[in-house]
């Protein structure tokens, strides 16, 4: 391990001595919160020899956002979640304007992380064609603890000459024996695209593919993933630079999925995009296959360059931004869906009924759950801490996750969906985080609220319809 790195872990250890005598309102219980600084994009997730393994980017010193690091925490449940040692740090000069994002590969009881090597050059530069460098880079462990021996793999004069210095993000994986990856790239011609690239030994790579839609969809597509579930294969991108359309694309940047059609080395985008998350917390997700067959995806539940909208309360506090909720992929009616991990079910320990309504006070963490098996009557309306209201009707067939005043929601405002049905609903709150499943996952939407004290007031009004608290 060299010393650069050495140094950083004593400065963060300080850092995180002094971070614990800081208020801890706001805190998640069972959501993926850094202890002190700025966290965004997960990274490297995975499971490894039974346990699993989530990264994130991290800025220690900066709950503004700086500097990047990895964060590693390590759980047998996805729910409790153990922060371990930094595994990653800028200590090169390929990466030292930052480790960025990346994904994790297991391979003969090795644990590989793929990222990239952020680098920022002095100089007079618009860093967009010129003064950045996008180096891909591994990182490999014996044990899922330890990360050693890094190897630069690609520099930007390895990437297609019609892009500009935006190439990023590397996500790796294996089938039928050989690697593949995909990286996030912006042309020249401002077009967001993904990259494919193959390799025999995950070390030497080519890039042989282009995946990108007819008509450009913003101009950088951050964050690719590409995986199969249910029979098929799902692109996911972040992109920077779409326009807002109604109802859809509300936020600063999206993330979208799309199915392809075809093989993936050789096929291309119809450009029939789906927000994951209707929220406003929700950004640069990537997906993992869990050793008993799952698909999971978790998300940053944050988003970048919000400021001048919303913000989060949680900066008073020395940190900011979470990851989401674990969810598990499949599809249904040709749809993707979204649903907490099975895990969650066993983490609540008292339950009660309702049918129509409920009124009452509930802890810092609970979910809320509305059925009938067919259809929510005419008029469903929750509502938490008084001014946060999830409501839908008949009539208008509108889904709306709405802040009924400014501190609540800290400048956040209103995001809605066109649902022409709602038949069910799972509410998961916990403390500061709120996420909503609705219509068995065909639509999640996510948002950070910052309710005062220890107790959230909630109310419930579903006509028809049965209910079950957890907490
Ligand atoms: C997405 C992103 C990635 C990049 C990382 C840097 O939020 O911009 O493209 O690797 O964050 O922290």
């Amino acid at each position: 391990m060299n010393a650069l790195h050495r140094t950083w872990e004593k400065l963060i250890s300080q850092t995180l001595t002094e971070a614990e005598q800081m208020p801890k309102r706001w805190r998640p219980g069972f959501h993926i919160a850094p202890p002190v600084g700025w966290l965004n994009d997960p990274n490297g997730l995975c499971q490894y020899k039974g346990v699993y393994h989530a990264f994130y980017q991290y800025s220690p010193f900066e709950e503004k956002g700086g500097l990047k690091f990895w964060a590693h925490c390590t759980s047998t449940d996805l729910l409790h979640w153990k922060l371990e040692n930094i595994p990653l740090s800028p200590d090169q000069p390929y990466d030292c304007h930052g480790v960025y994002s990346g994904s994790a590969v297991i391979e003969d009881d090795h644990m590989y992380l793929y990222y990239t090597g952020n680098v920022k050059e002095l100089g007079d530069y618009d860093y967009i064609n010129q003064g950045r460098q996008a180096n891909t880079v591994r990182a490999v462990s014996l044990d899922g603890i330890h990360f050693d021996r890094k190897e630069l793999l690609l520099t930007n004069a390895d990437y297609p000459m019609d892009l500009t210095c935006h190439v990023r993000d590397p996500k790796v994986w294996k089938k039928n024996g050989r690697w593949y990856m995909v990286q996030g790239a912006r042309a020249k011609e401002d077009q967001g695209v993904v990259l494919l690239f193959t390799s025999g030994d995950g070390v030497k790579w080519f890039c042989t593919h282009r995946l990108k839609s007819p008509k450009p969809f913003g101009f950088m597509w951050e964050c690719p993933d590409l995986y199969e579930v249910d029979g098929h294969t799902v692109l996911s991108i972040s992109p920077q630079g779409v326009e807002a359309d109604g109802l859809k694309y509300n936020n600063v940047y999206q993330s979208v999925t799309t199915f392809l059609d075809g093989d993936f080395r050789t096929t291309s985008v119809s450009g029939e995009f789906r927000e994951l998350d209707g929220g406003f917390d929700f950004y640069a997700p990537q997906t993992f296959e869990t050793e008993d067959g799952r698909r999971i995806e978790i998300g940053w539940m944050g988003m970048a360059d919000v400021d001048a909208f919303y913000t989060n309360r949680t900066v008073e506090d020395g940190w900011q931004h979470v990851l989401t909720l674990p969810r598990e992929l499949s599809v249904k009616d040709g749809v993707l869906c979204q649903s907490p991990i099975r895990e969650l079910d066993a983490y609540w320990t008292a339950e009660q009924s309702f049918e129509n309504d409920f009124a009452g006070m509930m802890g810092k963490a609970f979910e809320i759950e509305l059925s009938d098996g067919n259809k929510l009557e005419e008029n469903v309306k929750i509502t938490l801490a008084e001014y946060l209201w999830l409501t839908w009707n008949s009539k208008e067939q509108i889904f709306r996750m709405e802040f009924k005043d400014k501190l609540l929601g800290s400048g956040r405002t209103m995001r809605g969906r066109k649902m022409t049905r709602l038949t069910d609903m799972r509410v998961i709150v916990d403390a500061s985080c709120v996420e909503v499943f609705l219509n068995g996952g065909k639509d999640v939407f996510s948002t950070r609220f910052y309710p005062d004290g220890e107790e959230i007031e909630v109310t419930v009004s579903a006509p028809g319809a049965k209910g079950r608290l957890r907490m």
